[in-house]
């Protein structure tokens, strides 16, 4: 949620619908910049972002970096390997150093739930969570949000299978909240191991059966199995998990002919996701996910930084 002095974006739970409402249109308007031949912008200009990832992340850390580059700040990218440190107590000095050096906002990724929450709470700047654990990543559901809408003109609505590893997927704790809040139909189906009990709590319909939860969907979005927050072995084989869960087009015949297919990435090709259809250029917009996530990212750090009215609420 934003939250004002210094505002932070930390989770989607807790967001209004019209506070969603407003990133998605000031990143949509940072589409179009994308496109252009020049594509920076002085708005950032002498204001810094330090990105602290304690994961390893391609499309996330590098689309914050140039969103905030091409915004004119100055970025900072630090990479910490998590599994060298002593948890609670580095990740607070950490954040206690970089403090120290007055950036605007702090860019945080790590594997434990509430790690951005805790920072933000230490530190004097802006805080956005780039993924914690399996929590919530909230600039994945925007941008998710952002192309769907780009795609199909509305939310509401709308009929959302989110499927695969609903149990470790902060893509999909984030999605729910978002989808909901603005009017979907949400479905989450995964197999038995992979679907947190009391799962409908959130709103949505949890379905084991691939072909009955895509029944009549609009959107399907397909989740990696996170292998690295698994303790045991949740699924026999990865062949029989494609068997039952992986999207091909026999199973994605079952949804809407014109269902859009989503993937946060990165993709595990004949594991989650038959390749066909992950590359179908009529259906598939995983790669359209990947040019949202800038303008979001973009429309985020411009939010974040304006600065409050005096006597504003
Ligand atoms: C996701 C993540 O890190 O949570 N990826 C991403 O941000 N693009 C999903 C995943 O890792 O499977």
């Amino acid at each position: 949620m934003i939250a004002r002095t210094p505002p932070h974006l930390l989770g989607i739970a807790g967001m209004t619908q019209a506070e969603i409402v407003d990133l998605l249109d000031l990143a949509e308007g940072y589409v179009d910049v994308n496109r252009a031949p020049v594509k920076t912008s002085d708005l950032l200009t002498g204001r810094t972002v330090i990105n602290l990832f304690f994961e390893s992340s391609t499309r996330t850390r590098t689309s914050f970096e140039l969103a905030g580059k091409r915004l004119g700040a100055d970025v900072i990218n630090m990479e910490v390997d998590w599994s060298a440190i002593k948890k609670g107590e580095t990740l607070i000095d950490t954040a206690m150093t970089l403090n120290a050096m007055h950036p605007d906002v702090l860019i945080v990724r790590a594997p434990d739930s509430g790690a951005a929450k805790l920072l933000s709470e230490k530190v004097n700047c802006s805080v956005v969570n780039a993924g914690d654990g399996s929590h919530e990543h909230p600039t994945q559901a925007l941008l998710d949000a952002l192309t769907i809408r780009r795609r199909t003109g509305r939310l509401a609505g709308l009929r959302v299978a989110i499927c695969g590893d609903i149990a470790h997927s902060r893509v999909a704790r984030s999605n729910i909240h978002l989808l909901r809040t603005l009017g979907a139909d949400v479905r989450v189906i995964a197999p038995p191991t992979l679907l947190p009990s009391g799962i409908e709590t959130l709103g949505v319909t949890p379905f084991v059966d691939m072909r009955a939860g895509l029944e009549a969907c609009d959107i399907v979005m397909m989740l990696r199995l996170q292998t690295e927050r698994m303790r045991g072995s949740y699924v026999p084989s990865i062949r029989e998990y494609f068997r039952f869960y992986g999207l091909d087009y026999a199973k994605l015949a079952s949804a809407k002919p014109d269902a859009l297919i989503m993937h946060p990435g990165p993709m595990n090709r004949g594991v989650e996701i038959d390749s066909e259809v992950a590359d179908d250029i009529d259906r598939s917009v995983i790669r359209e996910q990947v040019e949202m996530g800038v303008a979001v990212r973009m429309g985020v750090l411009d939010a974040l930084t304006r600065p409050v009215l005096e006597g504003a609420a």
